[in-house]
């Protein structure tokens, strides 16, 4: 079953071609993050202008044949149509109303003049199929696993402990099977991805938010004991399963303003900050997973979202797990499934998506991760 997936929940307008749930024909990202740069954040009427302009040429690639080029350099081309397509999904939030309606009103329109049936997606509980995807490395390790799936994607075994964590979610999940999910616990306040961000920004990162908080934490020379930088671990031995990050962007804020008080910014307490910062947020995320799997007898763990390309999250996850426990096996997807794009969306939809007729399809912006 080939998906046509479409997603537009905020500023990256994306479009793929999913077969069987796990196959990826093609995937098309256009991001307008540089954009908002220049207003430290997401405007949320510029997003829409841009999926707005984005939204057709991003389709037509993605179905547009094109050459791929395999391990072996060799060139496959892999001709998609629109008649070879058998379904068309597409986020209908959580996200931005503007960034929403454009992908939701484009899809029910092809599925009008298509005749194909349409599957509405929830955004967040999708980024965790990233994790079904079969995707070059995956493939490779699959071949060596000794869990395989018939189609040589890596499989979970279940139950599987799943942590959806960007930016604007923090959630876990208990996953009984491909298709039963049960939230149980997630942020009260501001998400991982949030936290990043924020702190970025008091760092003097604009809005390149984790990715150069990780990049900077990389350059810290002092990241042990002699690290004079100390801040909290919210909620971390805390009996629930909820996460709370707004506190650590109040402590990162009043640090950054005693050290400015004390003339003694430079590089290096940058490098320090963002080194605490990365630690203080994978530490408490890594916690309370391994809670939520000792707690449900999980025989998997599984990452996704923007804040799961953290190669230092997927690091101390995979430490954790191996010293804790010899059974649990731990998945993340490659990192350009982990932030926002279409192949997700298809991936759930195959696996979890319910047809609706294209009338009753409409764009929630505060749809709930419970169901
Ligand atoms: O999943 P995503 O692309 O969009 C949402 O659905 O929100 O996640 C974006 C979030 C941002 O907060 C971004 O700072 C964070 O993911 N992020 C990272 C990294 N790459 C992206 N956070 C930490 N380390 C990274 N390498
Ligand atoms: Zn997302």
């Amino acid at each position: 079953m080939n998906i046509l997936a479409i997603e537009s929940s905020c500023d990256e307008t994306a479009c793929a071609v999913i077969k069987d749930g796990t196959e990826i024909l093609s995937s098309v990202v256009a991001s307008s993050t540089a954009m908002h740069e220049k207003w430290g954040g997401i405007v949320p009427e510029v997003a829409a202008r841009e999926q707005l302009s984005s939204i057709l040429p991003v389709i037509t690639e993605a179905l547009t044949p094109f050459s791929q080029i395999n391990a072996l350099s060799a060139i496959r081309y892999q001709p998609i149509i629109i008649k070879n397509i058998d379904a068309i999904a597409v986020t209908v939030g959580p996200g931005l109303i503007g960034s929403l309606l454009i992908g939701v009103e484009t899809a029910k329109t092809l599925a009008l003049v298509t005749g194909k049936p349409i599957i509405p997606v929830n955004h967040v509980l999708a980024h965790m199929y990233a994790n079904f995807l079969k995707t070059e490395n995956r493939k490779r390790k699959a071949d060596n696993a000794k869990f395989r799936h018939p189609s040589s994607v890596i499989r979970p075994p279940f139950p599987a402990i799943s942590l959806v964590v960007s930016g604007g979610h923090t959630e876990l999940f208990l996953m009984k099977s491909e298709k039963e999910l049960q939230w149980l616990g997630g942020t009260i306040d501001d998400a991982a991805g949030e936290a990043f961000d924020k702190s970025a920004r008091l760092l003097g990162f604009g809005s390149r938010g984790g990715v150069a908080i990780q990049e900077t934490a990389r350059k810290c020379q002092m990241p042990n004991a002699k690290c004079q930088i100390k801040l909290p671990r919210p909620l971390m031995y805390d009996r629930s399963l909820n996460f709370s990050f707004s506190g650590l962007k109040t402590a990162v804020m009043r640090e950054v303003q005693t050290i400015k008080n004390n003339n003694t910014w430079n590089d290096e307490i940058i490098s320090q900050f963002s080194h605490e910062v990365q630690e203080a947020i994978t530490d408490v995320l890594v916690a309370k997973t391994m809670k939520a799997a000792e707690l449900h007898d999980a025989k998997s763990i599984m990452i996704s979202g923007g804040v799961a390309s953290n190669s230092r999250l997927r690091e101390k996850m995979k430490e954790v797990i191996s010293r804790q426990s010899s059974v649990i096996r731990f998945l993340a997807p490659e990192a350009q499934y982990c932030t926002d794009n279409a192949a997700f969306i298809g991936s759930y939809a195959f696996s979890r998506g319910k047809q609706e007729d294209w009338h009753d399809v409409t764009a929630i912006p505060d749809l709930s991760v419970e169901e």
